[in-house]
Formats: C-alpha cells, sequence, structure tokens
C-alpha cells in the first residue's frame, strides 16, 4: 500500500523526536484570556487574544473585564500576564467542528493588579451543562505555580460552551488561558473495565462521562512537560505517590520505543513517558516477594479511571516477563505478560480500569500494586510500571465537584443578587467601568478598542438595571 510505504519513508526520513508534534486536531483554540494580543509559549503553541473582534470565541459580557499583572514573575509564561476578569456570569462558546471527545484545559494564576486582588476570586465553572468546578476558590495570588485543570468531554453539540459564574459572596471569577483541543480518537474507549468488590464488570458508554485529570504521573522518570508531549500534557514524576522503594529500582531506556497498532499511541503516551519506568528485578535464584505500591489521594463519592502504562523497556529477550497488577486492592492482571501482548520489547501497552472512590465526602485513596506472579522467573524482570493516569469520573448530578448541578449553580447567581445587593453591585460596576478605560488607553490595536467601547453602555442599561 502506498500510504504504508509513504508513512515507513517520513519514519525513516524524520528523527522521531521530531514525530511527536505530528498529531494535528481539526479543533484547536488555544486563548489568551483578557489580552489583544497573541502570544506563543515555549512549547509553540500561539495563544490568540481573546480581545480580537468578531471571531472571538468571547461573547462580550457587561462586566467582563481584562485585566494585567503589572509584575509578573520574571519567568513565567506570558499567558499568565493577564486575565479575563468577571462580575457575573460570562461565555465563552466554540464551534465545534469535530465530533467526539475534547480536551479542555483551563488555567488559573491569580495575581494582585492595583485595584484587584484575583486571590479572592470565588466561582463556579460549566462546561456544556456539567458543573466542572464549583466554589472554586483553592487558589493564592503570588504563588509560584499556576493550577491547570484539565476535563475530557464528549461533544455531540456544534459548540463547546463554558460559562463562568462567580459565587454570590466574591463576585468575583477569572480565568487566564483556555485550550479546547479535539482528543485523538484513541485516546478515551467507549467501554472500560469496573472493578467491583464482587467481580469486573464492562463499563458500557465510558468515553460519554466527562473526565477530570487528577493525576498525570510517569514513573522511574522526570517531569515531562508539554513541549516533549504529542498533546501538551504534563506529566510528574511518581515519587510522592510510590509508598516504599524497598526493592524496586528506576530504569532509563535510551533506545527507540516501537509504537504499534492495537498497543498505545503516541498521542496516549510519548516517547518520553515510556523511556522510563521503575521495576523489581531478581538478582539471584529466588524471586522477589515484594510488591511496588503507588497510593493516589482522592476526593470520594466519584468513580475513577486508573490508565496503567506498560512498556518492557527492560528484559533482555521476550516471554521472560511476568507479573500480577492490583488496582485497589483487586487483582486486576494476573500474569500479565506483555510479550504475548505486544510481540516486541519496548512496545507500549496501556490498561484501563474504573474504581470507586470511596464514600462521598471523604478523603479516599487510590492504590495501585504490581509484583511477582506465579510464573515469574528468577534471574529476570519480574515487574514493571510506566505511568499512571487517575481521572474522575462526572458523578449523577452531571458534576465533577460537588453535589450540585448546573441549574443549581444558575439559580444561584441569580437569587443571590437581589436588590439589597444593589450598591455592592454599583460599586464593582464602577472598579470595572474605571479599570476599562485604563486598559483601553493601553491597547495598541484600533479594531478591538472598538468592540470593547460598547461595555460602559451594556452595563449601564442592562446588568445595573436588571438586578
Ligand atoms: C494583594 O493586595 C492587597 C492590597 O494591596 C493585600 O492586602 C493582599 O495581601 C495582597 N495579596 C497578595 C497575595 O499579595
Ligand atoms: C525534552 O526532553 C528532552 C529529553 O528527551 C530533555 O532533554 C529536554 O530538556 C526536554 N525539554 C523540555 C522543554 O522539557
Ligand atoms: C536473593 O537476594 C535477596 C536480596 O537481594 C536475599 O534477601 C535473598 O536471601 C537471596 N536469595 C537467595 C536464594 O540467595
Ligand atoms: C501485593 O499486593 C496485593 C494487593 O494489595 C496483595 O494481595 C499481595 O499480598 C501483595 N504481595 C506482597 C508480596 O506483599
Ligand atoms: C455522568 O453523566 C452522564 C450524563 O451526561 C450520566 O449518564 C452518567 O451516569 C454520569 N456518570 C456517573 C458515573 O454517574
Ligand atoms: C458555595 O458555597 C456556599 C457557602 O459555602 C454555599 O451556600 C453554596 O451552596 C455553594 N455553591 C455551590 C454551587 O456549591
Amino acid at each position: 500500500m502506498p500510504s504504508t510505504l509513504f508513512s515507513l519513508l517520513f519514519l525513516f526520513l524524520f528523527p522521531f523526536s521530531t514525530l511527536s508534534h505530528l498529531f494535528s486536531p481539526p479543533d484547536n483554540y488555544l486563548v489568551n484570556c483578557g489580552s489583544a494580543a497573541p502570544t506563543t509559549l515555549v512549547d509553540y503553541r500561539p495563544f490568540a487574544g481573546d480581545l480580537a473582534g468578531n471571531r472571538s470565541p468571547f461573547s462580550p459580557s457587561p462586566r467582563a473585564v481584562s485585566l494585567r499583572n503589572d509584575n509578573p514573575l520574571p519567568d513565567s509564561p506570558s499567558i499568565y500576564h493577564t486575565a479575563r476578569v468577571f462580575t457575573s456570569p460570562a461565555r465563552y462558546s466554540f464551534p465545534v467542528t469535530d465530533k467526539g471527545t475534547h480536551i479542555v484545559r483551563l488555567h488559573f494564576h491569580p495575581f494582585n493588579s492595583s485595584t484587584l486582588d484575583l486571590g479572592r476570586a470565588q466561582f463556579h465553572v460549566l462546561l456544556n451543562g456539567h458543573v466542572v468546578l464549583s466554589n472554586f476558590t483553592r487558589l493564592v495570588s503570588g504563588s509560584r505555580n499556576p493550577r491547570i485543570v484539565e476535563y475530557l468531554i464528549w461533544i455531540d453539540a456544534d459548540s463547546l460552551v463554558l460559562v463562568f459564574v462567580p459565587n454570590r459572596d466574591s463576585k468575583l471569577a477569572f480565568v487566564n488561558a483556555i485550550e479546547v483541543i479535539s482528543a485523538p480518537k484513541d485516546l478515551v474507549p467507549d467501554t472500560a473495565q469496573y472493578l467491583s468488590p464482587s467481580n469486573v464488570e464492562k463499563f458500557e458508554g465510558f468515553n460519554k462521562q466527562v473526565l477530570e485529570v487528577v493525576y498525570r504521573v510517569t514513573v522511574g522518570g522526570v517531569k515531562v512537560t508539554p513541549f516533549n508531549d504529542s498533546l501538551w500534557r504534563t506529566w510528574i514524576p511518581d515519587d510522592r505517590f510510590l509508598k516504599t522503594s524497598v526493592g524496586s529500582e528506576k530504569l532509563y531506556f535510551g533506545g527507540r520505543i516501537k509504537y504499534h497498532v492495537g498497543g498505545a499511541s503516541r498521542e496516549v503516551g510519548p516517547d518520553n513517558v515510556y523511556n522510563s519506568a521503575r521495576l523489581i528485578k531478581s538478582k539471584n535464584d529466588s524471586v522477589p516477594s515484594v510488591n511496588m505500591t503507588w497510593v493516589f489521594p482522592v476526593v470520594g463519592g466519584y468513580k475513577y479511571l486508573v490508565r496503567l502504562h506498560f512498556c518492557d523497556i527492560a528484559s533482555i529477550s521476550l516471554g521472560l516477563l511476568y507479573f500480577n497488577v492490583y488496582v485497589n486492592g483487586y487483582l486486576a492482571y494476573e500474569d500479565l505478560d506483555l510479550s504475548y501482548i505486544t510481540k516486541s520489547l519496548a512496545s507500549p501497552f496501556y490498561a484501563d480500569f474504573v474504581v470507586d472512590g470511596g464514600d462521598v465526602d471523604s478523603i479516599g485513596a487510590l492504590s495501585v500494586d504490581v509484583g511477582p506472579s506465579q510464573r515469574s522467573i528468577p534471574h529476570a524482570i519480574d515487574g514493571i510500571l510506566n505511568a499512571v493516569e487517575v481521572m474522575k469520573l462526572n458523578n449523577s448530578f452531571n458534576s465533577l465537584d460537588g453535589d450540585v448541578c448546573a441549574d443549581f449553580v444558575m439559580k444561584s447567581w441569580s437569587t443571590g443578587n437581589n436588590t439589597s445587593m444593589l450598591f455592592t453591585l454599583l460599586a464593582a460596576v464602577c472598579i470595572v467601568l474605571s479599570l476599562s478605560i485604563v486598559i483601553r488607553r493601553k491597547l495598541l490595536v484600533s479594531r478591538e478598542s472598538v468592540s470593547w467601547s460598547r461595555l460602559p453602555v451594556n452595563s449601564s442599561d442592562d446588568s445595573v438595571v436588571k438586578n
């Protein structure tokens, strides 16, 4: 087949490091919120400003302003130097051309301007009718690291809509940057295995759940940044989740990772993730009797997806590695034989398990154990793990953050703002207006400042009177 020949040729001609960014998503919106100007990150991705004219996904809301950090940390990426600030519910709408799973990332890095401390913001975020954040407040101005949340959501509709709803006490919401990206078709499967106390069941319709990435961990390696990931993800090292390192060792593999059809693709996990691992090794005539155990704290009341990534980068030949895998103490795989599945060494494979995260309102923990099985062989590798992802599934309220539904969130805004709040609101509007004037003066491009000038008009005849 010519296309196969072509891809072979392609693989041959290009060093594999350049292949890591070959995935080109049909929908790919990268928004630098609160800015008129585009900016480019170290991973070379361009983020467009959300002030730009007609094609902006942002529908200007009367009380939304843009805010600039006058004293950004010297090494902080430029998307965190501005924020879009909301004092009433506001929405971004992204046209969807490619139905299916989408990746949504929201970036929050609060800062203190002369007039507003974004650290005091408290708000809810809705994603196509799902509550993804409620009373979101775990943010501190001036902290070094931004807070990035990531969701995977199946989109059947023509658009993906994000709604920011300030909470009635703080009346303040913000966002620094938004990413909306079509996911590769193999990223979220339609079925997964559900490990329950009694048995293993099939979880149908898995790809229709909304997922929140809770942990994305590369085992035995160093942090992988968006620059080195095929889907611009971040993978953190596993050390803080590993219960004890006794009996296990880290391994780095300098060879080539052999992706194959039916296994993990490079979009499921990049080379930089599969080329490191932690393993159990038998050095003499006996197979060690130990497990490698990782523990992931989670919020109770939800189901979680545990995705385990394996790639035998350690064995000296096929057919020598057999081990057991436990998730939450349940035997997920007995005598897992990667050679049989992948037919080659250094070839990645992943497995998805859904488990319960404990009682509502409790702090639960998910555990992953990897250890030798009955078939493990002395003088060989007797257990390996390359990466773990933990994702939270929406609950029956269609929420990822509490037992609240989207209607309740919207009502909490409208009922919370009665006439007794008018003066507070007027004060807020005044701040907003004066800010907008300051910001308007700073705008360089005239086209954007035209669309912005509608703001004072809207505020006086719409928002204030209605409330
Ligand atoms: C932000 O500024 C306010 C007033 O200037 C101050 O009270 C507050 O502590 C500042 N917050 C941070 C986190 O710097
Ligand atoms: C990308 O990965 C290489 C090693 O594979 C590493 O040397 C480099 O620092 C990484 N770059 C970034 C920006 O993380
Ligand atoms: C094999 O080595 C382990 C330590 O690595 C030791 O505890 C064990 O007794 C040894 N077994 C034999 C049969 O020598
Ligand atoms: C490994 O973990 C599993 C599940 O928690 C447990 O049943 C098994 O006994 C452990 N094996 C060892 C050697 O600790
Ligand atoms: C997640 O939400 C969907 C509706 O969008 C619902 O059908 C599904 O049951 C929810 N998942 C869970 C685990 O409750
Ligand atoms: C937010 O918190 C307030 C007070 O703690 C509570 O009354 C309200 O119901 C919460 N709203 C949501 C959507 O969780």
